[in-house]
């Protein structure tokens, strides 16, 4: 049996956080090896963002985030920014775009960003390991850590979790970090795909059938909270954009409802049309302000003949019906697609039981949790790899 190698910091999981807080730790001159069971590294990064990484996003706030405790990812957002992030890529000249809304992507390749990271690590001497299962982890009577796997034993005096949710398994996603939680003593809150498109079943289901691709600036609201973004019908229900927002805020059961022409409304439409005498019929007069395969299957759904009336012949309950179905269409999804698809994972290790200065665990000195492992969800536009660099640059400072 060969010896155990020791290290001051071992760090699981050579993702974003992983690698982030290994460079960081790196830096200061701790001697750290990262671990992943994966044959390649950061795999989430290459496949982020359609391949280009939305990496941060310049209007970051702590209200972007769902956490049971709102308040923990205060602390690390605020001491290591989306500016802290751009000034690290600037250093690498590193060309990027603003995609709208402070959504900021490489303008080569994901991988870039990851060899960003893969080069201050270099820096910081870091050691990575990949193709390494983790077989167990205990912390013996003189503090260190001891790692097992089938390729030798490790021992650190530091350990960071850093292995992600349980979005995409053929990555390499696994629920290893809450694994370890549980047995230092950690709560772990229920986990959830989310970002993730929603299901329909039966009569709406052949409708998004009947509309798979097509896609319109909706805006959409669950349990007060309101996106207005795109939305795409597809095979199994409900894509796009505003729908992966809405996602992180649904609970099996939850309905949401539907405003597809949020700028206009559509009885102030008719009232202009009929007072200007427009001879128009009701399809036509949607068709300049929605994909027309849009309208005529929504308007063939409230009655066949509605969408050739004329819209001076529209009664008052006609107009009300067509209001209600467009601008307040309200739907219940049978469920997700899981996390087979789902970009994050809502819930995870409970934030109650880590500090947010260090990120080390209140149960077990020198355990630590950053990353998505934790319960701390961002919305879609970059803000879920900036927790990443915030949590891991913050607990790089203390590993
Ligand atoms: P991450 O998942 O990156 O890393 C975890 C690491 O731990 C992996 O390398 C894994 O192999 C390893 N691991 C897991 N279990 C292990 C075990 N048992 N033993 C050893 N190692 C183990 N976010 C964003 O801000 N902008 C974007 O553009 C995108 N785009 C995007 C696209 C797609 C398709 C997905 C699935 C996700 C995104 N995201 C995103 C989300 C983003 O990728 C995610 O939030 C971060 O990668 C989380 O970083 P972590 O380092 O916490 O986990």
């Amino acid at each position: 049996m060969t010896s155990p190698q020791f290290f001051d910091c071992i760090v699981i999981g050579a993702g974003a956080a992983g690698l982030m807080c290994a460079a960081t730790a790196g830096q200061r001159g701790r001697r750290v090896l990262v671990l992943d069971h994966a044959n390649k590294v950061g795999k989430k990064i290459l496949m982020s963002g359609g391949g280009r990484c939305n990496f941060t996003n310049l209007y970051m706030e702590p209200d972007n985030y769902l956490s049971a405790n709102p308040h923990f990812c205060k602390s690390a957002l605020s001491r290591y920014t989306q500016y802290d992030f751009l000034e690290l890529v600037s250093r690498y000249q590193l060309a990027y775009h603003d995609k709208g809304a402070g959504e900021l992507f490489c303008d080569d390749k994901a991988r870039d960003i990851l060899n960003i990271l893969l080069a201050e690590c270099e820096t910081g001497g870091v050691t990575i390991q990949t193709d390494t299962a983790i077989t167990a982890i205990s912390k013996q009577d003189n503090e260190q850590f001891v790692i097992d796997t089938p390729r030798g034993e490790y021992q650190c005096h530091s350990l960071v979790i850093a292995t992600g949710g349980l979005s995409i398994p053929k990555m390499g996603a696994t629920g290893f970090g809450y694994k370890i939680a549980r047995q230092f003593g950690l709560k772990v809150k229920e986990t959830e795909p989310a970002l993730v498109p929603f299901t329909l079943s039966d009569a709406w289901l052949t409708v998004a059938q009947e509309l798979a691709g097509v896609s319109i600036d909706i805006s959409v609201t669950c349990r007060q909270q309101t996106f207005n973004e795109a939305l795409l019908f597809t095979h199994r229900g409900l894509s796009g954009p505003a729908i992966l927002q809405i996602s992180n805020y649904w609970y099996s059961s939850d309905e949401i409802t539907i405003d597809f022409l949020p700028t206009q409304s559509v009885a102030e439409l008719i009232e202009q049309w009929k007072t200007a005498g427009e001879k128009a019929t009701l399809k036509t007069l949607l068709g300049h302000y929605l994909p027309k395969r849009f309208v005529l299957t929504w308007l063939g759904l409230i009655a066949a003949d509605l969408g050739d009336k004329l819209v001076k012949q529209l009664s008052n309950q006609e107009i009300e019906k067509l209001s209600q179905f467009f601008h307040h269409w309200t739907i219940k999804p049978s469920g997700t697609e899981g996390y087979r698809t789902a970009e994050v994972t809502r819930g995870g290790v409970d934030t109650d039981g880590i500090s947010s200065k260090t990120f080390e665990a209140k149960t077990t000195e020198n355990l630590y949790f950053i990353g998505e492992v934790l319960d701390v969800t961002g919305w879609l536009g970059g803000f879920n790899f900036q927790w990443a660099w915030s949590s891991g640059w913050c607990a790089g400072q203390y590993v």
